[in-house]
Formats: structure tokens, sequence, C-alpha cells
């Protein structure tokens, strides 16, 4: 069986070099060293082999193989080599093949919204605020006239913090006061900034309500500002948000931070007014709360209110994007599923 497997070495050594395209090297592979090829199966007959003998030629049985498999790979490149030269010089690479493409991300739809409004904001003057996620008590409720044990607070569902008096903001509201305190100069400089953030309220999450979601605040402070100042504002806002034709509604409200207070709905641009699912039949879509900013809160921002007025406006951009694009599950924003995602 020895010399039986120095002639088969000897042999499949001359016919690997005649070997000269893949299909006639993997051919030989199987002949010799595949799992039905001579060596391979000289090596597994080892046991019909009297005791004495099975070392000796398991050995070197073991060393042809490892010898045969090293020849082969080195073969394999050679082949592959001057088969891609062979290719490349009768000009047979096939250019129409396409590419590979990178998977490529892109912006969440919620970005895109906020993006958008920035832009918009940005062409009447207002300018970005950041203000803070984490809170404190008095900036989220009571400076905004909202004290302690007062019912109104009810009004936001809130997320506390194991440090007393410590939560995450439920508005962007508290922005007003630290927009103000940062830029009004103890009350001598007018404002006119948009706070965009996350809020966060301790809420059940169904289709239409999170626990956390963006709003997008407006703040304007300065001399005689006034009522129509808003209304021809928020005007113009939703014109180049939902188009020319876009007709906006006041609706009277109540917000502790404002008086008086309003909520701002625009003609529902899906059914346009005749009413349809998504505007629940009303013809109307909510867009956003506002109102003159409170005495109370003009004071504890730093201004006297008998000289400065504004008006401040809350709106929701996860609100915004799910009208735009039909889109029926506030719980896809947070979701992370791409299939959701791959659409915007
Ligand atoms: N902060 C209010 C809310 O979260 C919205 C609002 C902002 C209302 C500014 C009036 C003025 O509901």
């Amino acid at each position: 069986m020895l010399e039986q497997l120095e002639q088969i070495y000897q042999e499949a050594q001359v016919s690997l070099a005649a070997a000269a395209s893949s299909e006639a090297l993997h051919e030989w592979e199987s002949r010799t060293i595949g799992k039905k090829g001579a060596v391979t199966l000289l090596l597994r007959s080892t046991g019909q082999l009297p005791k004495e003998e099975r070392a000796a030629f398991g050995k070197r049985a073991n060393e042809v193989k490892e010898l045969l498999d090293a020849a082969f790979a080195e073969r394999e490149t050679q082949i592959k080599e001057i088969e891609l030269i062979r290719s490349l010089e009768s000009g047979q690479v096939d250019i129409t093949l396409p590419g590979r493409a990178h998977p490529v991300g892109g912006l969440h739809p919620s970005t895109q919204t906020l993006r958008e409004l920035y832009h918009i904001w940005a062409d009447m003057g207002f300018q970005v605020f950041r203000s803070r996620d984490v809170e404190d008590d008095d900036t989220n409720f009571t400076l905004l006239n909202i004290p302690e044990h007062h019912p109104a607070r009810d009004m936001w569902d809130t997320f506390y913090t194991t440090t007393p008096g410590v939560i995450l903001r439920t508005h962007t509201s508290p922005g007003q006061i630290r927009a103000m305190r940062e830029l009004g100069e103890n009350g001598t400089q007018p404002i006119r900034v948009i706070l965009p953030g996350m809020c966060y309220r301790y809420e059940q999450i169904t289709s239409r309500s999170e626990m956390q979601f963006h709003q997008l605040e407006g703040l304007v402070i300065g001399r005689n500002i006034r009522m129509s100042d808003l209304k021809g504002t928020i005007t113009a806002f939703a014109r180049r948000m939902f188009g020319a034709k876009a007709a906006v509604r006041f609706r009277a409200s109540y917000f502790p931070f404002t008086e008086p207070s309003m909520e701002i709905d625009v003609e529902c641009f899906l059914c346009g007014g005749q009413g349809c699912k998504v505007c629940k039949y009303a013809g109307w879509l909510e867009i956003s709360g506002a109102g003159m900013v409170h005495p109370t809160v003009l004071r504890n921002g730093g201004y006297d209110p008998s000289v400065w007025s504004g008006f401040a406006f809350g709106m929701g951009p996860e609100r915004m994007t799910m009208l735009k694009h039909r889109i029926s599950d506030i719980r896809y924003f947070w979701g992370n599923d791409l299939r959701f995602l791959e659409q915007f």
C-alpha cells in the first residue's frame, strides 16, 4: 500500500502541473484529495494494514495529503491569475454588471421636520436657543405660574428623579424663563427665539401618545408686542409649512403661563376641510398651543410687564410629521424599525 501511495503521489504531482484551467484543477481535486479521491481513500483504509505497518503508513499518507493540499492551493492561485489575465486580454470583462451598493444612512423623519421648522423660523428672524432636558421643578412649573399643589400640574404627568426637585422637562416652556434670564440682560433686551428639544411625560404609551417627543417652543419679547403679531406670525408660518392656501383658526384655550391662551388649528390639508379620518371629521388639525406671555412669567424672566410684552407658542414636530405623511401610530418614531425609517 505504501508503494501504491507513492505512485499516486508521483502521478498527482505530474497531473497537477498539467492542469491548466479551473475545471481541470477541480477535476484533479476530486480525483486525488477530494472526499472520494485516491489519497483520501487510501488514508481511510489504514486500518486494514497489519498493526505494525499502520503507524509508518499513516504518517506518510498524512504527509502526502498535506503536501498535495499545499500544492493544490498554490496551483489554484496561479490558475486564477492566468485566467484573469486571459479574460482581461480578450476584453471579456462585463462592465454592465451592477456595482455593489453600500448602505447609506438617512435623517430621522423627526430630524427632517425639525430642520424644515428651523429654516422657516430662521427666515422670520428666529434664532435657536438650546435649553436643558433635565430641569428643576421651579423652572418647569413654579416660575411658569404653576404653583406647587396647583391642580394645573395635572396637565403634565411628570418623570421625577431620585434627586428632590430635579425632573425631566414635561414641555419646552421652562426654556422661556432660561432664555429671558440669559438673553434679556435684566429685562432690557428684546428676544426672538425658538427652543427645540425633547420632552418627557409619564404617560401610557399608545398610538397617539409617547413618553418622549419633541416640542418646538417659540418666544418673542419686545415693546408693544400684541396678539395681532402672534396671529400674523403663526399664519405666515402655517402658509410656509402647509401651503399658501392653508387656513388657520385660533381657538380660546387655557395655559397657566399665557393670558390670553389659545390653540391653533390649520384646515385639514388632506380633505380640504371636508372632514376625514385624520382630522376626525372636524376639518381642522391642531398644530400648536400659544398665547401672550403672562405678566407673572415676564416678571420671573426679569422683565417689567408694564413696559414689555410678548407671545409664545409650543408645537409638536412628531404630530406634524404624522399629519404630513399620514403616519397612524406615534410609536413608530422611536421603535427603530428600519422598514419604517427607510421610507423617509
Ligand atoms: N407648553 C405647552 C404644552 O406643552 C404648550 C404652550 C407653549 C402653550 C407656549 C402656550 C405657550 O402643552
